[in-house]
């Protein structure tokens, strides 16, 4: 199957600017080190509404998610009418909210099927509007998936019009939630506050560590990944680069410490796209204004530029 490029420069999910322009440093990357990658496949622009940015973040507890709500939509219908296309779509995104569009698209696409995540992260994302410490909305991308709602979490108190937009957000693609907790996989997940530890504990969410990489090598920790959803129909790849060392990922918005290698990053992802139950893989989060030298894209390249070839190579999965 060919893959088709889905380019999503929204960044008003995150807390710091410049993760929309995260999918042209990748290009600028691909010339630095003479890649024809982004002339070799089909690629389409999700419209986004950045331009909301300069009216300011009206929901304190979840900023912007009226315009989070439309690019949720924007991406849903971008990756169903992709993957009706036949193709496997390979999303270029900012921020990570969108990742909940990604996973509402797939759904919508294959209502029927039971959706695996593997989530390469420093953050779990599993925050509801009620929890979050930040207001970010990229920080909230799975619980969406999941239909997480205030009376889950520790902390109750619905925020007026935000819970109406929360209610919404969840009815995207299909009604209600896309996934269950149990098939999600963490992978690299190192930075978590207690509302996330919470929900983490009470579905018993799959984890693989930091730890487990060094110790086990990346390669092992995909299969062990596959094996943990191996119940499902499908999977989904989302990869936050800053789930890489913060030496690494000097250009995004949320930096870690103790974080995978580059090479760690690139076998892992490329050992994940082999899996012929892969429909979607997805890169989020590079922001050069942050970065030094587009560093933080050219490695990110790197790992675009292996997964794609595991991806085009690997066999068809069977009807
Ligand atoms: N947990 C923190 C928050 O909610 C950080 C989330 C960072 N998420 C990301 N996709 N970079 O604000
Ligand atoms: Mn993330
Ligand atoms: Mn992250
Ligand atoms: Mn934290």
């Amino acid at each position: 199957k060919e893959i088709k490029i889905i380019e999503v420069k929204s960044e008003i999910g995150a807390g710091t600017r410049g993760a929309s322009l995260g999918v042209e440093a990748m290009k600028i990357a691909s010339l630095d080190l003479n890649s024809d990658f982004f002339k070799q496949y089909d690629s389409i622009e999700v419209e986004n509404v950045n331009e909301l940015l300069f009216d300011g973040a009206k929901h304190a507890y979840a900023k912007f998610i009226d315009g989070v709500l439309i690019m949720e939509e924007r991406v849903c219908l971008e990756v169903y009418e992709t993957l009706f296309d036949d193709f496997v779509p390979f999303i270029m995104a900012g921020d990570h909210s969108t990742a909940y569009g990604t996973i509402a698209g797939i759904k919508k696409a294959y209502p029927k099927i039971r959706l695996g995540v593997i989530w390469i992260d420093a953050h779990a994302d599993f925050h509801t509007p009620f929890t979050t410490p930040s207001g970010n909305m990229h920080g909230m991308a799975l619980a969406m998936a999941c239909g997480i709602d205030n009376l889950e979490c520790k902390v109750n108190d619905p925020r007026g019009e935000t819970l109406d937009y929360w209610e919404q957000i969840k009815n995207v693609g299909i009604p209600g939630a896309k996934i269950y907790p149990e098939d999600i996989v963490f992978i690299g997940v190192r930075d978590l506050e207690k509302p996330e530890n919470y929900l983490i504990n009470k579905y018993n969410i799959n984890f693989l560590e930091i730890e487990d990489v060094k110790k086990l090598g990346a390669a092992k920790i995909a299969e062990k990944a596959l094996e943990m959803v191996d119940h499902c129909d499908m999977i989904y790849v989302s990869f936050d680069v800053d789930s890489m060392d913060s030496r690494i990922s000097t250009g995004t918005g949320t930096p870690v410490p103790n974080g995978l290698t580059v090479d760690e990053a690139k076998t892992l992802n490329a050992e994940l796209a082999k899996s012929p139950k892969v429909c979607v893989w997805e890169i989020v989060e590079v922001n050069p204004t942050l970065d030094t030298e587009n560093r933080m894209a050219e490695s990110a390249f790197e790992i675009v530029e292996a997964t794609a070839k595991s991806l085009v190579s690997r066999p068809v999965l069977a009807e």
